[in-house]
């Protein structure tokens, strides 16, 4: 990989750099800025350079449609802020810019694209698309480590039409968690949780083999109970999945892996309500799961105890509403307690479970915090990631 760090001669050039803006919004309001944060020092550095900067960004799963809430309008807004520059969010339809004077001509140094994923050919990896976003710029910037899982136009087609370089937060990302995986110690336990089940179900069967003890909470959570007979009600859950859960208990069985999903859980008959502590058989049809529950806690702080090194992608309850954050509260605790006495090694990933992390103000206690989640699962199932592979 080439890093835009080490390249000299950049000045007035157009550079495309695709970021993961990709922040947690509230009624319209970032809850977490820490992506915009994370990508403030390859700006900076594009701009002393004094290249014209136009940043490609999805927010959401607007699954090629229009959808205003996903604007990327209110991290337009944040960048303007926290560079004290003017930054043009630019809505016109990708198709209809026909060529880079069009984005020259603006004044500002920083253009934003809209949400990338308004476009059906983004996550079709479409190769037009890919090769006439290209012919709006000179270069290719990659730093989007949270993203580069995907093969998708703006990350891996686009780079076969431009010189491309990865990006100041990439690079430190891959570097970190290629250092951690050459020297990561067993036990191992990875903790997986949150509520994207589809990119992570699939990880897990290649996980197993490298770990000692796998701990499954959050969503995903919700298919196992399931598989062993119990009803869930109304809860989050991936259908068509019986197979895959299957092959995964299996396989831990068989490579020796420690398999946890909860044995008691917390539910309510809605986001917002007050929560009610149930064991796996007493869920009524009317009710979904939210958090784990007392029994499950305990025992996964005891695996936590008796570990060497943590990975914890995704928290294990809807940790938005404060009556189902104590699983995810307790996870966190166990950790940050064994990490300050040297007792284990803890890498953490994932946009809400940084978000949480810092909802509790303790993101600096952990050994590293990557802000990928499925890509951070990929990278340590030792994927070929193609975000990376087209950077190579
Ligand atoms: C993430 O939040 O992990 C990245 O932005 C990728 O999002 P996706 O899972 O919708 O592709």
């Amino acid at each position: 990989m080439r890093s835009i760090k080490n390249e000299k001669n950049l000045a007035n050039k157009l550079i495309l750099l695709r970021l993961d803006l990709n922040v947690p919004l509230d009624q319209g309001k970032i809850s977490d800025t820490t992506r915009i944060d994370k990508i403030l020092p390859t700006l900076n550095f594009l701009i002393r350079q004094n290249t014209k900067i136009i940043i490609l960004s999805h927010i959401g799963r607007p699954k090629g449609k229009i959808v205003d809430e996903l604007s990327l309008k209110p991290i337009k807004e944040d960048l303007q802020q926290k560079l004290k520059l003017k930054v043009k969010l630019i809505k016109k339809n990708i198709f209809k810019i026909k060529n880079r004077a069009f984005l020259n001509d603006f004044d500002e140094q920083i253009l934003i694209l809209e949400n990338i994923r308004f476009y059906a050919e983004e996550e079709k990896n479409d190769r037009n698309f890919a090769n006439h976003i290209a012919s709006l710029g000179d270069i290719y910037v990659n730093d989007a480590f949270s993203c580069s899982h995907r093969e998708h136009a703006s990350i891996h087609q686009i780079s076969n039409f431009l010189p491309s370089y990865s990006g100041l937060q990439l690079d430190l990302e891959v570097n970190a968690l290629n250092k951690i995986t050459s020297k990561i110690t067993k036990p191992i336990t990875c903790i997986i949780g949150g509520s994207k089940i589809s990119t992570k179900i699939n990880v897990i069967k290649n996980l197993i083999p490298k770990l000692n003890n796998i701990v499954i909470v959050g969503g995903m959570a919700n298919n196992f109970i399931e598989y062993f007979g119990n009803n869930i009600g109304n809860s989050i859950k991936e259908n068509d999945c019986k197979q895959i859960v299957k092959e995964i208990i299996s396989l831990s069985k068989e490579k020796n892996c420690n398999l946890i999903y909860p044995e008691d859980v917390l539910v309510s008959k809605n986001l917002n309500g007050l929560s009610q502590n149930k064991k796996l058989d007493q869920i009524s049809s009317n009710e979904m799961i939210l958090d784990i529950g007392p029994k499950t806690i305990s025992k996964i702080l005891n695996i936590i105890d008796k570990s060497k090194t943590i990975l914890w992608n995704g928290p294990a309850g809807y940790f938005e509403n404060p009556n189902f954050a104590n699983g995810s509260i307790k996870i966190a605790k166990k950790i940050i307690e064994n990490n300050k006495v040297n007792k284990s090694f803890s890498v953490v990933g994932g946009g809400d479970t940084v978000s949480f992390l810092n909802h509790l103000n303790v993101v600096d206690d952990f050994n590293f915090v990557s802000t990928a989640g499925g890509a951070f699962l990929e990278y340590l199932e030792g994927k070929k990631l193609p975000g990376i592979t087209a950077l190579d």
